[in-house]
């Protein structure tokens, strides 16, 4: 038995905009995904999925993939969440060149579903791996990461940066550029997040910027102003000004809002934070729903966001410097 865990993320600066070759600044958190693998007799695989998520989320599940399991989440979520590992496990038979092992897989997860905090990339992270790890082979970080690039890559049908799986992969902040991946450095940061219980469809996110960008100029124009922001972004970071890195934060879910991928709940939400004087606020990740990511040294942004209606969670998220960690 192998198991293997990995962060979530959010970001800070640049998702949407990252697809069209702009760099992006994700910020790893303590919320992880722990996949428990052992390597069975057949070549079947069995995934077991206990607890995929926060409150409003819980996945009682014991099946193989191609079941069909009884839940309370929408359905796209579990299928979502299945074809990761099934792609992963794929990935894991590729790179030690056993395209026959067969795993019992279990999940265990304390990252909200598809609502912009990497659930998918720390989930895959982990899988590969401990799987990988339970066939007596040891990945490099950088080869996990691409990897694990490589199962979204394939789950998303092509739309998906390596933004999310290199951040779980490595820990940390870092930033991404294209296939530029990198470590960067910065200062502790006071994450807040705020969770509407709800969750966006990535790709029909992606769709809609990419529509838009090709019908007006000005949305084109859009995308690589985020890349300024993103850029203005590292250079607080480095310095460690965090009222400037709030204050990019908040240009960076303004320029968001007009590309369409906010919603009026995460709308709310960066405005209770704001309103709790956040140094910042943005939603995180696709968008549509989810949660969004604000930085306050003060109880009052939690607390705020804690009595807004359509808030079902908030809690403040240590930045995770260690990426996968390798458990048993
Ligand atoms: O919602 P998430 O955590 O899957 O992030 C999506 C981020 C996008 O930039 C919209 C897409 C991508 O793959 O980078």
């Amino acid at each position: 038995m192998t198991v293997s865990s990995a962060p979530g993320k959010v970001y800070l600066f640049g998702e949407h905009a990252v697809v069209y070759g702009e760099p992006a600044v994700p910020c790893a958190i303590e919320r992880r995904a722990r996949v428990t693998v052992e390597q069975r007799a057949d070549d079947k695989l069995r995934v077991q999925a206990d607890n995929l998520s926060l409150d409003g989320f819980t996945v009682e599940y014991g099946g193989r993939t191609d079941g069909h399991p009884d839940v309370d989440v929408p359905e796209h979520l579990i299928t979502a969440a299945m074809g990761y590992v099934d792609e992963a496990i794929e990935q894991v038979r590729d790179v030690t060149e056993e395209p026959d092992a067969g795993f019992d897989v279990i999940i265990e997860s304390d990252i909200p579903l598809g609502a912009g905090l990497g659930s998918s990339a720390a989930v895959v992270v982990a899988a590969i791996d401990a799987a990988t790890r339970e066939l007596g082979a040891t990945l490099e970080v950088d080869e996990l990461a691409e990897r694990a690039f490589q199962t979204e890559y394939a789950v998303q049908d092509g739309q998906a940066s390596r933004a999310d799986t290199f951040c779980s992969a490595t820990g940390g902040a870092v930033r991404v550029e294209g296939e530029d991946c990198r470590r960067i450095d910065a200062p502790d940061l006071p994450i807040v997040i705020g969770f509407d219980g709800g969750a966006g469809e990535t790709g029909e996110l992606v769709s809609g910027v990419r529509a838009l960008r090709e019908e007006y100029a000005f949305a084109a124009d859009t995308v690589e102003t985020i890349g300024n922001v993103v850029r203005r972004g590292e250079a607080a970071l480095e310095d460690g000004n965090l009222e400037e890195v709030g204050r990019l934060m908040d240009f960076n879910h303004g320029l968001l809002s007009a590309l369409g991928v906010s919603s009026r709940s995460l709308d709310t939400m960066v405005w209770a934070a704001r309103d709790a004087d956040a140094l910042g606020a943005k939603l995180t990740g696709a968008g549509g729903g989810g949660c969004i990511v604000a930085l306050d040294q003060t109880e009052a942004s939690e607390t705020a966001l804690r009595f807004t209606p359509g808030c079902e969670d908030a809690f403040r998220a240590e930045l995770a410097e260690t990426g996968v960690k390798r458990l048993e």
